[in-house]
């Protein structure tokens, strides 16, 4: 089986389509998932799309990929900003770690644009809309030959 890449996804993006379109766009997290799969496919890869609400459940995703994941994509939404927890449990994933924010956070808010998981990702992708994710996926595959 293709080596199985990690789409993790913070709070309130399961609204993705509805949240703030203007921003975020019109297409769906489920939409993502399967752009992230079509793009894993082309590269030999496979992807697996998880999206919580809530921090530890992100965490415990974090540590699980530990043991089934050779890379992780992750926007790890407003916890990019305030998780010092999240970022440590990436410090304990071996692999390539790829930042995802679909709008451009460093034109925003000054809260935005600190991000404590910047500090552990091998790469970060702002303000490419969804498309952030495939891209990320292409990345994942070059960093992993
Ligand atoms: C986001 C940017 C964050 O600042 C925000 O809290 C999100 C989404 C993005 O994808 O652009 O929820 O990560």
């Amino acid at each position: 089986m293709a080596p199985l890449i990690k789409v993790l996804n913070g709070p309130n993006l399961n609204l993705l389509g509805q949240r703030q379109p203007e921003l975020y766009g019109y297409d769906t997290l489920e939409d993502v998932g399967k752009a992230c799969a079509e793009a894993a496919k082309s590269v030999g890869l496979r992807s697996e799309l998880f999206q919580s609400n809530h921090e530890g459940a992100l965490i415990d995703m974090v540590h699980a990929a530990r043991e089934t994941s050779v890379g992780i994509i992750i926007n790890p939404a407003a916890l990019t900003h305030t998780s010092v927890a999240l970022l440590d449990a990436l410090q304990t994933f071996v692999g390539p770690v790829l930042e995802v924010h679909i709008s451009n956070i460093h034109k925003r808010e000054d809260f935005r644009h600190k991000s404590y998981v910047s500090l552990r990702a091998d790469g970060v992708i702002a303000g490419f809309g969804v498309q952030g994710y495939a891209l990320a996926m292409q990345r994942m595959s070059i960093l992993l030959s």
